[in-house]
């Protein structure tokens, strides 16, 4: 075998990177009968298909050679004009000194910043637990990641001053202040000030993962961190996925000129450019579509599924146990007294349950009692049945 004698030297910085662990519970998902609160998912009802088919045609009929063709690598102009207008009016979140470039995927916004920002050994401060794609985007770069807990409404501020404080030059603050991935949690407004001050404060940039913003079924909206910043020192990404198609991989990422056209070059040297077609089919489909209309079907959706996996967890589930209610996105975060979360994820499994142990999401090895639940895309039946399930597992779990 040539694995076993050859030192293929690979990078320091890529070859203790764990592939993601949401992947590895694929494997899972073929058992016959099980239930699935795993995935990450938008639900399949949420896409616009005939519009997209629609939208699709026109673009081949008046546009085909123009979309078969190479692009420009900031993105279509006409979608990078509507993602700028979105940010304007709906979330305050563009100002005459920043540029958008259009991605592949959030996920690629964040790669970009990262590849953009730091050197191997840097350090990226974010919310422990937190989003895998981005910690692993910010592994592969060499970057040590440092958790800060969570809270009910976000990450804990003296925690944050405390990283920054032991992390002298930490690069930026990676955060996802609305229905978090993978709590569910929204930061509130007088924490997203705090953590502002102390990125100014310490001299850290804030990246702002907002993929979730457009998905709120309850309350009140939080304005970004982007919006309170008069300085330059927060860069924001969202993207199409939750909304329209995950699978077409269009996103954007927005922030200083000088720090985008940096992004610019460094995308020249990955794809060169996002899928045109994918980034014309959007604009078109935008075009001739009520998007706020579409999203209010999503949202009403998710409400629906939210509510039945929240009603069903506080008749199951016995008092000690706590878990989130979001207000909106895919997620909530169940968390047990004590014990630990990849024992508590065998023994859903043994019943058929698959969630996400939540050590997966951790910036650096701590214990665990928690795992992730998402509510989008199972049914409504197998949200009631398997939330039955799941509770009377955990009761027992506890007994234990
Ligand atoms: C917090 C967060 N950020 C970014 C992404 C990336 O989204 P995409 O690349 O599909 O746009 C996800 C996807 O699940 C996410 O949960």
């Amino acid at each position: 075998m040539w694995g076993t004698i050859m030192d293929y030297r690979i990078s320091e910085n890529v070859k203790n990177v764990k592939p993601s662990a949401i992947r590895e519970i694929f494997k899972f998902l073929s058992v016959p009968g099980l239930i699935s609160f795993a995935a990450g998912n938008p639900s399949p009802e949420s896409f616009p298909t005939e519009e997209m088919q629609k939208a699709s045609n026109a673009v081949f009929q008046s546009s085909a050679s123009a979309a078969l063709q190479y692009g420009t690598t900031e993105g279509y102009a006409p979608l990078r004009d509507w993602v700028k207008n979105r940010l304007v009016n709906k979330f305050s979140s563009f100002t005459v000194n920043d540029e958008v470039i259009i991605t592949t995927g959030g996920q690629q916004g964040i790669d970009l910043f990262s590849r953009v920002m730091l050197n191997a050994g840097d350090t990226v401060i974010c919310e422990s637990p937190s989003f895998i794609g981005a910690l692993n985007a910010f592994r592969v770069c060499g970057a040590n990641t440092v958790g800060v807990e969570m809270e009910e409404d976000g990450i804990s501020v003296s925690g944050l001053e405390s990283a920054l404080k032991n992390n002298k030059g930490a690069k930026f603050i990676y955060l996802i202040p609305t229905f978090h991935n993978p709590t569910g949690i929204t930061t509130s407004l007088e924490k997203r000030k705090e953590i502002y001050r102390l990125a100014l404060k310490y001299g850290a940039l804030i990246l702002e993962d907002n993929p979730y913003g457009e998905l709120r079924f309850a309350g009140e909206d939080v304005p970004t961190i982007k919006s309170i910043d008069t300085e330059g020192i927060v860069v924001y990404t969202s993207s199409f996925s939750k909304i329209l198609s995950s699978g077409m991989r269009v996103g954007y990422l927005c922030g200083p000129k000088q720090i985008i056209d940096r992004c610019v070059v460094v995308k020249q040297a990955n794809d060169v450019h996002t899928n045109l077609f994918f980034q014309m089919l959007v604009s078109k489909y935008l075009e001739d579509n009520d998007i706020d209309k579409h999203i209010q079907t999503i949202k009403e959706l998710y409400k629906r599924k939210a509510s039945l996996m929240i009603n069903g967890l506080e008749n199951g589930l016995s008092g000690e146990v706590r878990f989130t209610r979001p207000e909106g996105g895919l997620f909530l975060w169940v968390s047990l007294p004590d014990g630990d979360s990849s024992e508590i994820f065998k023994s859903c499994i043994e019943k058929n349950i698959a969630v996400v142990d939540g050590k997966a999401f951790l910036p650096q090895p701590a214990s665990c009692s928690s795992v992730r639940l998402n509510y989008s895309m199972p049914t409504d039946e197998q949200i009631t049945r398997g939330t039955e399930i799941f509770c009377a597992n955990v009761n027992e779990f506890i007994k234990r």
